[in-house]
C-alpha cells in the first residue's frame, strides 16, 4: 500500500531533500537514465534526478511520433536553460510499427508500453550501462490501473510485474506518493519555470490516447493539428486539462457544394483538482464556436466538432 502525501501535508523542501537522498542511495556510484516527456511529472523527476546525480543522470526525450507540435525541441531548449542536457532519441518508426492495425484501447496502451520499456529503453539502457530508470509515476496512475479503469503505461510493480525481470533494469518512482497538485508544488519549489509546472497534464501514450481506433501517422497528424488549436485557444481558461479527440465514426458533411463523408473531432475541457473526478468546464458558446470554426478551417478532413459535457465518472479524462 502506497502512503499518500496530500498537498496539505506536503513540505516541499523536506520532500525534495529526502527524494534526492533516496535516489543517491539507490543509484550509488552508478548512473541512471530518465525519460523526459515535457509533462509536469517527468519534468519534476528530471530536476530531482539532476539534483541527486548531476552528470550521472542521462536525460532522454523519446520522440515517439505521438507528441504535440514542436515538443521535443521546445522541451530540450527549456531544460538547457536549467542546465540539463536532453538527448532526443528518434523512435517514431518503431512506435508506428507497434501501433499498426491496433484499435483496442488496452492493446494500444500495451503496444506503447512494450515499445517504450522493452525495445527503446532496453536498448538505451544497455548501451549506457545504467541500471536505473527514473520515472514520474504518480498515485492517480497507480489507482486507476489497480481499479482496472485504465492500464496506465507506466505502472508495473502494483500489477505484479518486476521491471528487472521484464526489462532488465530497475525503475525508481520518486513521485509515487503524490497527486498532480502535489507534483506542481514540488515543481515550483525545485525551480521549474511556470510554463512547465503549470502545464496541463499530458498522458504517457501521448496522442495515441486521443485517437479512437488505429493510430496511423496521418490520424495522429490530424489530432496533433487540432490539439495545437485547442491548446492555443483554451490557454487562458483556468481549466485542469483540455484536448482534442479524433473519432473513428465518419459523418456526412458538405464542402464546396459536394458531399464530404468526413471525420469528427471531440473537444474536452475539464475542471478538476487531481484528475480523480472531473467536470466539463462551462465554456462560453462563443469560445466553442471559435474552436469549431478554426478546427474546420485548418484541420483537413474534419466536418464535425462536438464538446463533451459528461462528467468523470462515468467518463474518463482521456478517451482511450
Ligand atoms: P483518465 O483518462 O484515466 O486520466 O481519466 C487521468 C489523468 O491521467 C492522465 N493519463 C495518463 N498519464 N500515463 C500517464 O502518465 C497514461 O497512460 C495515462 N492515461 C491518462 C490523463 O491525461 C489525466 O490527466
Amino acid at each position: 500500500m502506497i502512503k499518500e502525501i496530500t498537498v496539505k501535508k506536503l513540505n516541499t523542501a523536506s520532500f525534495i531533500s529526502q527524494k534526492v537522498r533516496e535516489i543517491q542511495k539507490a543509484v550509488g556510484g552508478g548512473t541512471a537514465i530518465n525519460a523526459l516527456s515535457g509533462g509536469v511529472d517527468s519534468s519534476v523527476v528530471t530536476m530531482l534526478g539532476h539534483k541527486a546525480l548531476g552528470k550521472r543522470l542521462k536525460t532522454v526525450f523519446v520522440q515517439n511520433g505521438l507528441m504535440r507540435e514542436g515538443e521535443p525541441q521546445r522541451v530540450a531548449a527549456l531544460f538547457r536553460k536549467l542546465g540539463v542536457k536532453v538527448e532526443i532519441v528518434n523512435a517514431r518508426k518503431e512506435f508506428f510499427a507497434a501501433l499498426k492495425g491496433i484499435t483496442d484501447p488496452e492493446e494500444k496502451r500495451e503496444a506503447i508500453t512494450q515499445t517504450f520499456y522493452k525495445k527503446v529503453f532496453g536498448r538505451i539502457i544497455k548501451k549506457s550501462k545504467a541500471k536505473f530508470l527514473l520515472q514520474g509515476t504518480i498515485l492517480t496512475d497507480v489507482d486507476e490501473t489497480i481499479a482496472g479503469i485504465k492500464r496506465q503505461h507506466n505502472v508495473f510493480e502494483q500489477l505484479g510485474i518486476d521491471p528487472q525481470k521484464a526489462f532488465g533494469y530497475r525503475i525508481l518512482e520518486p513521485l509515487i506518493q503524490l497527486r498532480k497538485d502535489g507534483v506542481r508544488k514540488v515543481g515550483k519549489a525545485i525551480g521549474l519555470p511556470a510554463e512547465l509546472f503549470e502545464r496541463i497534464p499530458f498522458p504517457g501514450p501521448a496522442l495515441s490516447a486521443r485517437v479512437i481506433g488505429e493510430a496511423t501517422p496521418q490520424r495522429i497528424e490530424t489530432v496533433r493539428k487540432a490539439t495545437a488549436l485547442v491548446e492555443r485557444l483554451l490557454k487562458g481558461t483556468k481549466a485542469f486539462q483540455y484536448m482534442a479527440i479524433l473519432h473513428e465514426d465518419r459523418v456526412t458533411g458538405m464542402r464546396n457544394g459536394k458531399r464530404d463523408f468526413g471525420q469528427q473531432i471531440e473537444i474536452r475541457c475539464w475542471d478538476s483538482v487531481d484528475a480523480r473526478v472531473a467536470t466539463p468546464t462551462n465554456l462560453s458558446f462563443k469560445t466553442l464556436r471559435k474552436l469549431s470554426d478554426e478546427i474546420i478551417r485548418s484541420v483537413p478532413g474534419i466536418v464535425s466538432v462536438t464538446y463533451n459535457i459528461a462528467t468523470k465518472p462515468p467518463s474518463t479524462i482521456e478517451a482511450v
